[in-house]
């Protein structure tokens, strides 16, 4: 990336964080990199890597199970690095709350397999938005064609947010409220809480989809009100290969467990087992232990950047990001989502002329822009939209107006190669 020194709006400055993150000294195509697809996988800093690579070069061995110095010392670690997240997340009982998974998807699946089936029964209803990525679609239809239970809607308008006028009436008899902090396509923001007070007051429990807030916003799980809350660590600036379960320890403990196996018992017979406390009863085999490791180092990044200062850059380069658009390529240029950045997060999904997303993606990487092309795993959504895919640019804390001015000026080539 081309970047000039020097503090950005709040005092953050993109262009140090970016030193960094390694990856973000190559090239591509000889030109230097611009990472604009964090919201599909982010970027690691080198916190991250050294903690990983130290980890396994010192101290790795199984955890729960040895006696020996190492073991008890990749024991307390990888326990370590759950009380990290579960304070980064506001959680009030860090070590109980918090459920090692292999990614977001997995922690939903956790939750529609242990409190799905020991909850719903036929003529049950579940609610979803329409804004749903697939992960928080499926495992409710799974659900919902072996239970027989009905599958309600939350939907979007035409600026990407969801209507509530017919909230009470969809929640009416409903189980579970399944919903997304932030869209990973329209960028929105969700009124969460006031939709979980809702949802509470009808006697459902609700199921947020944080994996593209919680890179993006300070989190705070009591606040947002949710009983579950599902992420990822590989869009946190963490490793691919882990996620995060938080549920609130009086409902995660009544749940039976998810997988089966080794570290999720307390005892086994051969007439039987007896489950393991939580959060282990959920963890069955071999944890992802130096996973666990990178994403406390990446909670531990984040905190010293400073969530708020984040969100700021966040909102700052998104406010930036519409205007530029919007300057160049005027009513060519379609943003899908709200039109002020006040209301979204740092993703921003867009049509240009009638060229395909795939071919505009295509163009850019002549240019070294990453962008995203495609359905976003959302398709219910792109129906709604009237598109069949869109371009995705998305930020993270090393993202800054370099990187906008550059897909700004890709985008332009795009145009005339296409002209
Ligand atoms: C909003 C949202 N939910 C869930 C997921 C699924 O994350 P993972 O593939 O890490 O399980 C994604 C990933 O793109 C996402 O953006």
């Amino acid at each position: 990336m081309n970047r000039t020194d020097g503090p950005g709006p709040g005092g953050f400055d993109a262009a140090t964080v970016a030193k960094d993150f390694p990856l973000l000294g190559r090239e591509v195509n000889g030109r230097p990199i611009v990472y604009l697809d964090s919201a599909a996988s982010s970027q690691k800093p080198t916190a991250v890597l050294d903690a990983m690579r130290e980890y396994d070069e010192t101290t790795h061995a199984n955890v729960h199970r040895g006696v020996y110095a190492i073991a008890e010392e990749a024991t307390r670690r990888f326990e370590e690095a759950r009380i990290e997240v579960g304070r980064f997340i506001g959680a009030r009982v860090p070590d109980r709350e918090v459920v090692f998974t292999k990614n977001a998807t997995e922690a939903i699946n956790l939750v529609a397999h242990a409190w799905g089936r020991t909850h719903l029964r036929a003529g049950d209803a579940v609610v979803l938005t329409e804004m749903e990525h697939h992960a928080n679609i499926v495992p409710w239809q799974m659900l919902a064609a072996e239970r027989g239970i009905e599958l309600r809607w939350l939907p979007v308008d035409e600026q990407g947010r969801l209507v509530l006028d017919d909230l009470d009436r969809l929640l009416d008899g409903a189980r579970l409220l399944g919903v997304t902090v932030m869209s990973n396509v329209l960028g929105t923001l969700n009124p969460v809480s006031r939709l979980a007070a809702a949802a509470h007051a009808a006697g459902a429990v609700v199921v947020a989809d944080a994996c593209q807030s919680v890179p993006h916003l300070p989190t705070d799980v009591t606040a947002l009100g949710a009983d579950f809350v599902a992420f990822s660590a590989h869009k946190m600036l963490g490793p691919t290969g882990i996620g995060v379960l938080w549920g609130r320890d009086e409902l995660l403990a009544e749940l039976p467990p998810f997988l089966g196996g080794g570290e999720m018992i307390l005892d086994v017979r051969k007439e039987g087992f007896t489950p393991n406390d939580i959060p282990w009863r959920f963890e069955a085999g071999t944890p992802p232990i130096t996973e666990a490791v990178g994403l406390g180092a990446a909670v531990g990044y984040l905190r010293h950047l400073g969530m708020e200062a984040v969100r700021h850059h966040d909102l700052h380069l998104t406010r930036y990001a519409l205007a530029a658009l919007d300057e160049r390529f005027g009513t060519d240029l379609t943003v899908f989502g709200p039109p002020e950045a006040a209301a979204r997060g740092g993703v921003i999904s867009f049509a240009l002329g009638d060229l395909h997303p795939h071919d505009i993606s295509q163009i850019l990487d002549e240019y070294g822009v990453c962008v995203r092309a495609g359905h976003h795993c959302a398709k219910p959504l792109m129906r709604r939209l009237g598109v069949t895919a869109t371009a995705r640019a998305s930020f993270a804390p090393y993202s800054d107006e370099s990187d906008v001015d550059a897909l700004v000026e890709a985008l332009a080539a795009a145009v005339r190669f296409f002209a």
